[in-house]
C-alpha cells in the first residue's frame, strides 16, 4: 500500500511516498527557514508563496526518487490543520488536484497527529495504548492514544507552546530563528544551575503547562544584565532549557502516572532537544515507563508523517472529497 503525504502547514514544503505506513520510501523537505530568519519568525504571506513555488518540484522529486508513479499510488493524503491557512490551501489545492486527475482516495489529515504517528517510521513503534507528547513551534499537549484514531487530551499549555518560547527566547538573545537548535547547542557547553529559572504550575494536580512567565524571566534577566556573551550566555542557555525541560518531564511523567501508562512518545520539532530526551530517557527509566523517541530528522515537520497518519486514516475507513478545506484551528 503507497500513500503520498503532501505537508504545507507552516514553513516546510514537503512530500514523501510510505509504504504499508510504515516505510519512508523517501523523504523531501525544502525548507523555508532561511526566508523567515530575517523577520525572526514565520510569514504567513510569504510562507503561502514559497509553497506556491516549491510544492510541485518537491511532489517530482519525491516521486523521482521514490521511483513511484503516480498510477501506482493508493492514497493521497494532505495535511488540512491546524496551521496558517494560506499555506494549507497550496498543499491542499495540489493534492485535491492530483487525486482528481488519477481518481486516487483522498484524506485531509492532521498535523497533530502526523506527529504522533512519526515514530511508526522507525524500527522500534509502539503499538496503542500509549501517551503522546506533541511539543512544537504551536503545540505542548499531552495525548492519550488508546487506538488509532482516537485522541484524549491530557494537558496542554496554557499561553506559549514550548517551541514558542524557545524561538522568542533566541530573539531575545540575538540568535537565529527558529532558537531551538542554537540554544541547544550552547546549552551543552553551559551549566544549567547558573540561573535558578522558575518552574509554572507546579501543582500534582495540575497536568498543564505555561512557559510565559519563563520567557519574561529571561527578559528580565536580559534587562538587567545586557545579553550575556561567552560563558554567560551558554550558561543563561542551558538554566532556560534545563527549566523547560524539567516542566515538560514532570507533567509528562505525572500523566503517565495518572493514566497508567507504560509507553511514552515524545514528538514534534522541540523533541530534538538533547537536554528534553536525555531527561525524559531518566524518568521514564526510573518509573518504568517504555519511551520512544523518533530519530530527530522525524521530529521536525515532514511528509512522512502525514502519509504514515494517512494510511492508517485510510485503513480505518477514512476518506475526504474535493470539499476538504484548510482548518487552521483543528483540534485533535
Ligand atoms: O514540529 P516543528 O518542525 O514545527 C511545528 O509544527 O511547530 O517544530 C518547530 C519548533 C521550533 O520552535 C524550533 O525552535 C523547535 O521546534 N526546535 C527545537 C529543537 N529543534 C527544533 N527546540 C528545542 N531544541 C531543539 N534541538
Ligand atoms: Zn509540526
Amino acid at each position: 500500500m503507497l500513500c503520498l503525504g503532501i505537508e504545507t502547514s507552516c514553513d516546510e514544503t514537503a512530500a514523501a511516498v510510505v509504504r504499508d505506513g510504515r516505510v519512508a520510501l523517501s523523504d523531501v523537505v525544502s525548507t523555508q527557514i532561511d526566508i523567515h530568519r530575517r523577520w525572526g519568525g514565520v510569514i504567513p504571506e510569504l510562507a503561502s508563496r514559497n509553497h506556491v513555488i516549491q510544492v510541485m518540484p518537491v511532489i517530482d522529486e519525491e516521486l523521482t526518487r521514490a521511483q513511484v508513479t503516480l498510477d501506482q499510488l493508493d492514497v493521497i493524503a494532505v495535511t488540512s490543520g491546524p496551521g496558517l491557512q494560506g499555506a494549507l490551501l497550496v498543499g491542499l489545492q495540489v493534492a485535491k488536484s492530483l487525486a482528481l486527475a488519477t481518481g486516487k482516495p483522498l484524506v485531509g489529515v492532521n498535523h497533530l497527529e502526523g506527529h504522533l504517528l512519526a515514530i511508526r517510521l522507525a524500527a522500534d513503534a509502539p503499538e496503542p495504548p500509549f501517551l503522546g507528547l506533541v511539543v512544537s513551534g504551536g503545540h505542548t499537549t499531552l495525548y492519550e492514544v488508546p487506538a488509532f484514531g482516537t485522541y484524549k487530551k491530557l494537558g496542554t499549555t496554557r499561553d506559549d507552546a514550548a517551541g514558542e518560547a524557545y524561538d522568542k527566547v533566541a530573539r531575545l538573545l540575538g540568535l537565529p530563528y527558529p532558537g531551538g537548535q542554537p540554544i541547544d547547542e550552547l546549552a551543552q557547553k553551559g551549566d544549567p544551575k547558573a540561573i535558578a529559572f522558575p518552574r509554572a504550575l507546579k501543582s500534582h494536580e495540575v497536568l498543564d503547562w505555561s512557559f510565559s512567565g519563563l520567557k519574561t524571566s529571561v527578559l528580565h534577566h536580559v534587562q538587567t544584565h545586557g545579553v550575556p556573551t561567552g560563558q554567560g550566555l551558554a550558561d543563561l542557555c542551558a538554566s532556560f532549557q534545563e527549566a523547560v525541560a524539567d516542566a515538560l518531564t514532570k507533567k509528562v511523567m505525572l500523566g503517565a502516572k495518572k493514566a497508567g501508562a507504560t509507553q511514552l512518545v515524545l514528538c514534534g520539532g522541540v523533541a530534538a532537544n538533547s537536554r528534553l530526551r536525555g531527561l525524559a530517557q531518566e524518568r521514564a527509566d526510573a518509573a518504568g515507563v517504555r519511551l520512544y523517541l523518533p530519530p530527530k530528522r522525524l521530529c521536525t515537520d515532514n511528509g512522512a508523517m502525514i502519509a504514515v497518519a494517512g494510511a492508517e486514516a485510510f485503513r480505518r475507513g477514512v476518506r475526504s472529497d474535493l470539499s476538504l478545506n484548510a482548518d487552521p484551528s483543528w483540534r485533535l
